[in-house]
């Protein structure tokens, strides 16, 4: 078959991420530091040709996903914030070590950036990987409505592939129109298992094509950017290995055929190698007992060929994250209680004792050592260069996807067999489940600890830790 050159480049393009919607980052002013204006306002994108209409969107610079940053590693990331929404909002660079003045935790970190106000983040990328920003106030609406973006911190020896891509995984709740439905931080929503969609795209639209050439190795970058649905995902029938879960390198990639988890928040880093005579028709899939929903397809260029590797591919290097030892210096449990079906009669609110009654009222459901909300108490008080382990029980009926900013803990991964401890940023706790995270308190500052599903967030789910 003779396939048209010039679709075959735009195809091409597409598929390295090059068609992206939005502006990369530029170099600009010093050398050593990388600028970007990011913009939130309102858009209007069309989220899937099958929709009647464009769909209004909160993005960045008005698009979803916001512009994809890409930062050497090491070098300095410049961005102008300008918020042109009608509330309060601030940027959270998730899963970057980071100063912590740049955290973007409204009320914590800085002050909430009021509409037609800037704010200026400057910051260091020490760790190569997968990344994310996006909005932290207000964030089940904010980020629901699409205020969130890739960050991806490019490897000085990035690993021998022919593409690179990046599927940015969404879940909306759209109404018959498009248009997004308005029911944010509903009670319901709030006690159960947070808001669920009823639609998902990859990289802001119904779902993404990759062209591959036989014999290709092609690094696949995943994200759940979903407000609160775990998503179970089923990888094409080709050899794949798992190579970095939420930035960080595994030491060995992880051949893999069971399907993968990944929870709001979480990224995975996998690479696939498209056989010789690849058949077609090979796609991911967003996979349930519901069904299995195609989200990438992966269409064969069939006239051109690459010589397959013969090696699987090579780790990637280690980011320079000084792991903890056996012993922390320090545990402490952090017990998660309340939701629908759970045992919370009452908890701390603002200083007082409530009943879950009176907890509903304010749109309370959760409790984290007894405590809904972060207070003026931090969890835990770290000393700077202390060992670390928080240990999260979930006493609730719900899984949870717990995250800590600033910091990659230490954790033994159950959905990675043979994979051991793994450094993540957000982690999976399942129902009467309890998981232990160590870290080494080297980054001072104010932390927040959260459910990274934002409706169990509103709900109550965050606390925070002071390393000083
Ligand atoms: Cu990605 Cu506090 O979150
Ligand atoms: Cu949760």
């Amino acid at each position: 078959m003779d396939i048209d050159t010039s679709r075959r480049d735009f195809l091409t393009l597409l598929s390295l991420g090059l068609a992206f919607p939005g502006v990369p980052a530029s170099f600009a002013g010093s050398p050593s530091s990388i600028n970007a204006d990011l913009t939130a306002r309102v858009g209007a994108q069309r989220l899937d040709p099958e929709l009647p209409l464009d769909t209004e969107v909160w993005g960045f610079n008005g698009q979803v996903p916001g512009p994809m940053l890409r930062v050497p590693q090491g070098e300095e990331l410049v961005v102008r914030f300008r918020n042109e929404l009608e509330q309060g909002s601030a940027v959270h660079w998730h899963g970057i070590r980071i100063d912590n003045a740049m955290d973007g935790v409204v009320g914590l970190t800085q002050p909430s950036v009021m509409p037609g106000e800037d704010f200026e983040y400057r910051f260091k990328v020490p760790d190569a990987g997968t990344y994310w920003y996006h909005a932290h106030q207000n964030s089940s609406e904010q980020v629901g409505r699409g205020l969130y973006g890739v960050l991806l911190v490019e490897e000085s020896e990035p690993p021998e592939v022919d593409q690179d891509v990046t599927l940015a995984l969404d879940d909306w709740r759209l109404d018959d129109t498009g248009a997004i439905h308005p029911s944010f931080t509903n009670l319901h929503d709030i006690s159960h298992a947070g808001r669920m969609g009823n639609w998902l795209t990859v990289n802001g639209k119904g779902s993404e094509s990759v062209t591959v050439r036989p014999g290709e190795r092609v690094r696949l970058r995943l994200l759940n950017t979903a407000n609160s649905l775990v998503m179970p995902l089923r990888l094409p029938d080709w050899n794949h290995w798992i190579m970095a879960l939420d930035g960080m390198p595994l030491n060995t990639p992880t051949p893999t055929t069971d399907d993968l988890v990944l929870g709001p928040g979480q990224r995975i880093d996998i690479i696939v190698d498209v056989p010789p005579d690849p058949a077609e028709g090979e796609f991911i899939a967003f996979a349930d007992r519901g069904g299995v929903i195609p989200l990438v397809d992966f269409p064969v260029v069939a006239d051109t060929a690459v010589t397959p590797r013969l090696d699987a591919p090579m780790a990637l290097t280690p980011n320079p994250v000084t792991l903890p030892g056996k012993l922390p210096d320090q545990s402490t449990n952090l017990e998660m209680r309340g939701g629908a079906r759970g045992d919370l009669d009452a908890a701390n609110y603002q200083g007082e004792m409530m009943s879950i009654r009176e907890l509903v009222k304010h749109g309370k459901a959760w409790a984290l050592n007894g405590v809904v909300d972060r207070t003026s108490e931090p969890l835990l008080t770290a000393p700077r260069g202390s060992t670390q382990e928080i240990v999260f029980h979930n006493r609730t009926a719900w899984p949870h996807a717990m995250h800590l900013h600033g910091y990659h803990f230490l954790v033994q991964d159950p959905d990675l067999p043979g994979a051991g401890q793994v450094l993540r940023d957000t982690v999976m706790v399942y129902p009467r489940e309890s998981v232990a995270v160590k870290f080494v308190a080297d980054n001072p500052g104010s932390w927040l600890v959260h459910c990274h599903m934002l409706e169990h967030q509103s709900g109550g789910m965050v606390t925070w830790i002071e390393v000083t």
